[in-house]
């Protein structure tokens, strides 16, 4: 239990600082204060309005701004903590910390700070393993750093070792054995506000959205992919959580930031898909916009095919497992409001209309991606939606705003269905 203290948060510029919201929840919940200082690559990956709003308190982020000095001088904040924890803890900022540098608020922070340190390092595995890296590591445990993590498992990039930040309940156990071993005397808490429980129409809700392409493997090198590039998807994500629902968002490789607020489950293949959405389930809705490859290669080759001057290999193709059909029709676990995406290059509606029927769905909203339309991998899309009512079609908008136009509508058919 952590009630009564108080943590500084540095957030550094790593994938990983999605999960550093949760951090901020878990501190939370545990009776702590936080206070959270994002690094200007950091707020590449998180906003400081989420944190802000995860942890009822301003996020700092300027060395160099009077508000704040006058406010809370940055020597200030490095001691009114009675811990400081860095998640993640990039390869750059450790590498500051190990050489006294200082400039910016988290580097100038570290150098100032006499409360014990944390570090969750979080980097590619060559990063990690790189001898600089290391011998910033020696050097920072040596000064009394305590570190957590990394793990080792799959990457954001792509590959496989340690580098991994530790999960959030792990850092919190980390927290909660530096605080108990009682090397860190209590303080005065500071004043922390209450965090709001959700508001909106979808408070309380489950929200499940599959988003962006599936690659199916042809060879280690080589895969089946297609233009989906998860805007839609994400946008919904993001809408969803907007109006109060828990999100779970299963995601195919794509190159958008995870949305702050939002589990997000990565995947690479219409198998994995399919696992990581009955995995998720219950849920009050569940959204498909994800783009699934029907079919993957049967054999996937053990080593990459060669160019060998021969016949050229034959690739043959086994049905993927259809995700849309397969939960409209669950035997014990449907949600209530299942919605299909359909994507298509002619007849748009027509076609659509027929999916809705033969996948069992609630609604189908049908985008037409013809070639010239600019919809797949573009901002804006312009759709119908089908459903038990007949047809509507919104105009053309940013994906952000079809997102919001929809979860409004599902919001609403979601509760007619349960009244
Ligand atoms: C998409 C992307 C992901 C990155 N992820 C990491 C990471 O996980 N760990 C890391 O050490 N650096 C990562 N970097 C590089 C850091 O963002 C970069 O070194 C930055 O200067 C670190 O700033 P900081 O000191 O504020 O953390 C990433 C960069 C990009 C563009």
């Amino acid at each position: 239990m952590l009630k009564g203290r108080s943590i500084l948060l540095i957030i550094g510029g790593g994938i990983a600082a999605y999960k550093s919201a949760e951090l901020i929840r878990l501190i939370k919940k545990s009776g702590g204060g936080v206070r959270v200082i994002l690094t200007k690559a950091g707020s590449e990956f998180v906003t400081p309005l989420t944190l802000a709003s995860l942890s009822g308190e301003k996020v700092y982020d300027h060395l160099f701004s009077l508000t704040d000095e006058i406010e809370m001088g940055h020597i200030e904040l490095s001691r009114v903590a009675d811990l400081v924890v860095v998640a993640p803890a990039t390869a750059d900022l450790m590498a500051k910390a190990a050489n006294g540098l200082a400039n910016d608020l988290a580097s100038t922070t570290l150098l100032a700070t006499d409360k014990p340190v944390l570090m969750a390092p979080a980097m590619n595995v060559r990063m990690w393993l790189h001898a600089a890296t290391q011998r910033n590591l020696a050097t920072l445990r040596a000064d009394g750093v305590t570190f957590v993590g990394p793990n080792e498992g799959d990457m954001a990039c792509g590959e496989y070792g340690p580098g991994r930040m530790a999960e959030p309940a792990e850092i919190l156990a980390a927290i909660d054995e530096m605080f108990g071993s009682g090397a860190i005397p209590m303080p005065a808490p500071p004043p922390v506000k209450e965090l709001a429980p959700p508001r909106g129409p979808l408070a309380g809700k489950h929200v499940l959205i599959t988003a962006g392409p599936t690659h199916e493997p042809i060879d280690p090198v080589r895969y089946i992919a297609n233009r989906s590039s998860g805007k839609q998807g994400y946008a919904l994500a993001e809408a969803a959580r907007d109006l109060g629902a828990r999100v779970t968002l299963v995601s195919g490789p794509v190159s958008l930031p995870p949305p702050a607020g939002v589990m997000l489950v990565r995947v690479e293949t219409a198998r994995e898909m399919n696992e990581a959405v009955e995995a998720a389930l219950p849920a009050d809705i569940a959204i498909f916009a994800a783009a699934v490859a029907d079919w993957r290669v049967k054999a996937e080759a053990g080593q990459k095919l060669k160019k060998d001057g021969k016949a050229i290999p034959p690739l043959e193709l086994a049905e993927n497992p259809d995700i849309l059909a397969r939960i409209a029709r669950h035997p014990s676990k449907r949600p209530a409001l299942v919605v299909g995406f359909a994507a298509e290059t002619e007849k748009v509606v027509e076609h659509a209309q027929a999916k809705r029927a033969r996948k069992g769905c609630d609604i189908i909203v049908a985008n037409d991606v013809s070639p010239g339309s600019g919809v797949m991998g573009g901002d804006r899309n312009r759709v119908h939606i089908l459903g038990d009512a007949g047809a509507e079609t919104l105009p053309e908008m940013d994906k952000a705003a079809v997102a919001r136009a929809l979860i409004a509508r599902f919001a609403v058919t979601l509760a007619r269905k349960e009244s």
